[in-house]
């Protein structure tokens, strides 16, 4: 396999969050800062489903991010349903899968999730999958047993090339909007654990970009983007204040 480094990306999930006209002035705020730069880093914004249609329409410097998609595909009678097929046809080419707010409330369970994964691979989506365990399972001993297992669900639907397609997510629960985020060096281990797992089971490994996500703040980023194998971000809160969200993408572009 050729060697190279893996993407850096930062990505800023907006969750359900801000209201319309908030959301076009942020958004704006952040593509004047990175248009017309040659950032060593890609930039992208996941915006609630609402407005993916809006942003996506528009000429813009950086990828657009679907933040879930439906367990159907293509077009139908499905009330409420957005497909990858439909998201790929509106210039949207990336999905979040397995977010953790997905599985613990809205009853993402391991087929539905490989439904998803299998979906948008054959409409010819990238997918940011999320794996991470819960604080539970972190002071039981079993972060790591928990990881692979979500890493095994993913092969399991994978073939060799879909892997190129495929960006990895390590986001411990705990972490999230909880203002605790995981010290570098665990951050590190894991994201070490998941290359290995990587390196035994695809050939494009080395090429995977992991990002982590959990309370990434400019205040931490550049201790995180200084780890081996953290090779980006995804950030919820911090990604709704433009000044914070460009300090985390230039900790990462300066890695
Ligand atoms: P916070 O950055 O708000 O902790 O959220 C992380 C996250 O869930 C990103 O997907």
């Amino acid at each position: 396999m050729e060697k190279t480094s893996p993407k850096k990306w930062v990505i800023g999930n907006w969750k359900l969050n801000p209201y319309f006209q908030d959301a076009q002035a942020l958004f704006q705020s952040i593509t004047q800062h990175i248009e017309g730069q040659s950032l060593d880093c890609q930039v992208a914004i996941a915006p609630p489903t609402a407005y993916l249609a809006f942003f996506s329409a528009q000429n813009l410097p950086l990828p657009i991010v679907a933040q879930d998609i439906s367990i159907v595909n293509g077009t139908g009678a499905y009330t409420g349903e957005i497909s990858a097929d439909l998201l790929k046809h509106a210039n949207v080419n990336y999905t979040l899968i397995g977010h953790s707010e997905r599985r613990e409330l809205f009853g993402d369970h391991v087929e539905r999730l490989q439904q998803k994964i299998k979906n948008a691979i054959g409409s010819g989506l990238h997918i940011i999958y999320c794996v991470g365990e819960s604080l539970e399972q972190r002071e039981a001993g079993h972060a790591k047993d928990i990881v692979i297992q979500q890493l095994q669900e993913l092969k399991a639907v994978l073939s060799e090339d879909d892997w190129q397609n495929v960006i990895i997510a390590y986001e411990p629960i705990w972490a999230i909007g909880t203002g605790k985020t995981a010290l570098p060096q665990d951050a590190q281990d894991m994201h070490a654990t998941i290359r290995s797992y990587l390196q035994d089971h695809t050939t494009w490994a080395n090429r995977i970009s992991l990002l982590y996500g959990g309370s990434v703040k400019p205040e931490n980023a550049v201790e995180l983007a200084a780890c081996t194998d953290i090779d980006g971000a995804l950030v919820g809160g911090a990604s709704l204040d433009a000044s914070s969200f460009i300090s985390i993408i230039q900790a990462f572009a300066q890695k």
